[in-house]
């Protein structure tokens, strides 16, 4: 079985690959396609590079003729879509790449899938399967009562250039499986935790920003609520519906761990506190003064929180690392990697691919 992986070199494909290979082993092989932009880490993936059901390309998913000459070269079963650009503060400041990776790069990725999977009379080889991985942003943002959630069938309504350009590429992949009976599923899941995250979003900043004694910018009132999910059960959750998934449906995954930022902000320093030895000189400046109100982000979304009922029925999917143990396996994770952090934020880790593939 022949797993297509774009963006595998990012925070969630990285760590998917791992769950993956890990469980299914030689089984599978896995063919990791991805730019890498600046949130793509090759090194994520170094313990993985030398294994023979493994392989890189370095490719834009834009690149049309790159796309398909992959598709002809292989023969792919499976495609998981995860390669885009991520970060809503990016979005608000530079919108057009959002569009073009994210809206221009699924429409390319599909109409290579589908000229590789579609026999003459228009059906399609069995077996094939696109995943294509989304976002819970889509749907907007909910009211701060803890009673509403989004659904499966909760109407789109995107508010930044992110979540617009996501909410497109989901529009294209429905277009797809309504026109042409494209096999495919969509997840739409809720904000991701843990390793290997590029420290520019809030859990992975915050934990860099207190061990270097620096202030924790909390946007707005700091109450905005997101419900995080670790990004093992997130790979969990699309690996389940790979498998168990009906063609044409989509399924939200959510972890059910709704937290304000400030929340966050405050646990991570007193856990950071709980952690390192008093002879650690890092521990003094690790307080709650290095909390800093700054001005609210543009169109800011008040809290998204999922239900996942849909996928524990069909699938059997349930969160199975709850927030409060989730956060202390991802602050030890960065604390026993203070190498990783360092290369990503000196920028070292960008030297990686042309010191193993001389390119
Ligand atoms: P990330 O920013 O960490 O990684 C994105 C990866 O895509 C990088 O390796 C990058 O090099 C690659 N990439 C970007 N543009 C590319 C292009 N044009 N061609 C090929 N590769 C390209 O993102 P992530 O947090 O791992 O998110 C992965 C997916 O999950 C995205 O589609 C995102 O929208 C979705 N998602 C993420 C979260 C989250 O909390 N991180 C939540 C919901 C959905
Ligand atoms: P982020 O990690 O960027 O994810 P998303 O915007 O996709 O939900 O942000 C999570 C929340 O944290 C969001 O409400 C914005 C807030 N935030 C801050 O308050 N300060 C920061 O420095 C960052 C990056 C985010």
């Amino acid at each position: 079985m022949t797993y297509l992986v774009t963006g595998g070199a990012g925070f969630i494909g990285s760590n998917y690959i791992h769950y993956m290979l890990k469980k299914y082993g030689g089984a599978i092989r896995i063919i990791n396609v991805d730019k890498l932009t600046y949130a793509g880490n090759l090194e994520n993936l170094k313990d993985v590079e030398g294994l023979d059901n493994y392989r890189f390309v370095k490719a834009d998913i834009c690149d049309a003729d790159k796309v398909r000459a992959i598709f002809e070269s292989e023969e792919i079963d499976r495609v998981v879509h995860f390669a885009a650009e991520s970060h809503v503060d990016r979005s608000i400041s530079d919108p057009l790449v959002f569009v073009k990776t994210n809206v221009v790069g699924t429409a390319v990725l599909l109409e290579a899938a589908k000229a590789a999977w579609e026999n003459a009379d228009g059906s399609f080889k069995e077996g094939k399967k696109f995943l294509h991985v989304s976002t819970d942003e889509v749907y907007g943002s909910l009211s701060e009562d803890k009673n509403t959630f989004f659904y499966e069938d909760t109407p789109y309504s995107p508010h930044s250039p992110y979540s617009a350009s996501k909410a497109s590429s989901d529009m294209l992949v429905k277009a797809y499986m309504d026109t042409y009976n494209f096999p495919a599923n969509i997840t739409n899941c809720s904000n991701n935790y843990g390793p290997y995250q590029f420290p520019e979003k809030l859990i992975p900043l915050v934990i860099n920003n207190c061990l270097n004694g620096k202030k924790i910018p909390v946007y707005g009132d700091g109450k905005n609520v997101r419900d995080w999910l670790y990004v093992e059960d997130h790979a969990r959750g699309i690996d389940m519906v790979m498998e168990k998934g009906r063609l044409f449906e989509t399924y939200n995954i959510g972890g059910h761990n709704e937290m304000q930022n400030i929340e966050i902000v405050k646990l991570i320093i007193k856990t950071l506190r709980e952690f390192l030895p008093d002879t650690d000189k890092r521990k003094q400046r690790i307080t709650e003064d290095l909390i800093t109100y700054v001005g609210d982000r543009k169109g800011h979304d008040r809290r998204y929180a999922i239900s996942p009922d849909k996928i524990k029925k069909e699938a059997g999917w349930e969160p199975e690392t709850m927030f409060a143990d989730g956060i202390r396996l991802s602050i030890k994770w960065y604390l026993e990697n203070p190498e990783w952090m360092e290369r990503v934020t000196s920028g070292d880790y960008q030297n990686y691919y042309s010191q193993m593939y001389g390119e």
